[in-house]
């Protein structure tokens, strides 16, 4: 694991977007936007004309595939939805906006950072934390009728991990010259993507399990001529899906922390620019199974250190907060309905605590240099208000196994 070295403090800012970088692939693209007479940038999120999810019956239309139908259990799941196929979403005014947003010399310069995950030979730039710039994608993206739907797909309701993961961006882009070339070989392309799960295929991200529980994929590309670029997934017995069929404003939720899968490379366009979301259960008394692992600032030089961790640790200590909130209320509730103190039920909740508050140093990259022990991930209780068995006679099995 890499140490805690002084680039990593400093928000990796030798890897930062160059002013020719930005001039020379950027700004065509943002030219491109506004040469169209019609663009307008200051048009305000409106879910009813941005929103292109028809409720009544897009949910038939684009089925949910669960967990149990893929063959997974897992102990962190923290519901049974597996993943969605894409889905339309956002109409192409609300993507383009999102895009001239994005395109900005600010986030690019200040929150771009180079990838170094990738095998995307071109220009690779991942942006985190930057939607306090961008207010209309902030917008749509945390909409209460945006939630309404993800909600609704992931069977319990979601809350973004915290800032710095809303609509992080992973933006790859490549010459014209070779995407012509690769148009011309068409057929060696489509061939290639067929067999894109070899060990040795490209990819934009290798096979991994997502850090938080769910991830909400947004594509703000044209795919229309697009060969591959999809997320692809490996069921409980090894089979391998592709939730495929992505346009410019569809989107997809998956429970990624507990499916392992891979983002295919895309061949026959110029760009793919996806937009990524981390959530976790909104209820704070729910299991919360995130870590950093995959996302911290040793391995995603787009994580800034001095905003990703404060962040953090505002939302690990506000779910620490709420549950001793609680349990500070059942003691009392207890007492006056003279209960006698139960010790094993104590000792559960507790020992919960105190592997969520492990879960929350244990990726740090101080305990990566061994400065501290690693403590093993351990399971966590279902949800604190609403557990579905008895925690008050027997100690709950705090072991995990992997
Ligand atoms: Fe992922």
């Amino acid at each position: 694991m890499p140490p805690l070295t002084s680039e990593i403090i400093n928000g990796n800012i030798d890897k930062a977007v160059s002013s020719k970088v930005y001039d020379d692939f950027i700004v065509k693209l943002l030219n491109e936007l506004t040469s169209n007479p019609n663009f307008d940038p200051n048009i305000e999120f409106d879910p009813s004309k941005h929103i292109i999810f028809n409720s009544e019956t897009d949910f038939d239309k684009y089925k949910v595939t669960t967990l149990s139908d893929i063959s997974i259990e897992h102990d962190e799941a923290i519901s049974n939805c597996a993943f969605t196929p894409a889905f339309p979403l956002f109409s192409e005014e609300a993507i383009d906006i999102m895009r001239y947003e994005l395109f900005q010399e600010k986030v690019f310069k200040q929150y771009g950072r180079a990838a170094n995950l990738t095998r995307f030979k071109g220009l690779d730039v991942q942006i985190g934390g930057y939607t306090h710039l961008t207010p209309f994608t902030a917008k749509a993206l945390t909409h209460e009728k945006t939630m309404e739907v993800l909600n609704k797909y992931a069977g319990l309701e979601l809350q973004v991990m915290m800032p710095f993961e809303l609509g992080s961006i992973n933006f790859g882009i490549k010459p014209y010259e070779r995407v012509e070339d690769e148009k011309k070989n068409k057929e060696i392309y489509l061939a290639k993507n067929a067999k894109a799960f070899d060990k040795d295929a490209d990819f934009v991200r290798g096979w991994h399990h997502d850090s938080n529980s769910f991830s909400f994929i947004l594509m703000m590309s044209d795919t229309k001529d697009m060969i591959g670029g999809e997320t692809a997934l490996k069921t409980g017995n090894g089979e391998i899906l592709k939730i495929d069929n992505y346009e410019k404003g569809w989107a997809s939720l998956v429970q990624a922390h507990c499916i392992n899968h891979i983002a295919l490379k895309p061949y026959c366009s110029v760009e793919r620019i996806t937009s990524v979301t981390s959530y976790r259960a909104k209820d704070l008394l729910h299991m919360d199974p995130t870590v950093i692992t995959t996302i911290k600032p040793s391995i995603f030089p787009r994580t800034i250190y001095n905003t990703f961790y404060p962040e953090w640790m505002d939302y690990r200590l506000d779910v620490m907060g709420e549950k001793i909130a609680w349990l500070r209320r059942k003691v009392a509730q207890d007492r006056e309905n003279h209960r006698d103190f139960n010790q094993i039920e104590m000792i559960n909740y507790l020992e919960d605590l105190t592997t969520y508050i492990r879960g929350s140093w244990r990726e740090f990259e101080a305990v990566d240099e061994g400065h501290i022990e690693q403590p093993p991930l351990r399971r966590y209780i279902r949800n604190w208000a609403h557990n579905d068995r008895d925690l008050s006679s027997a100690i709950y099995n705090f072991e995990y196994e992997k």
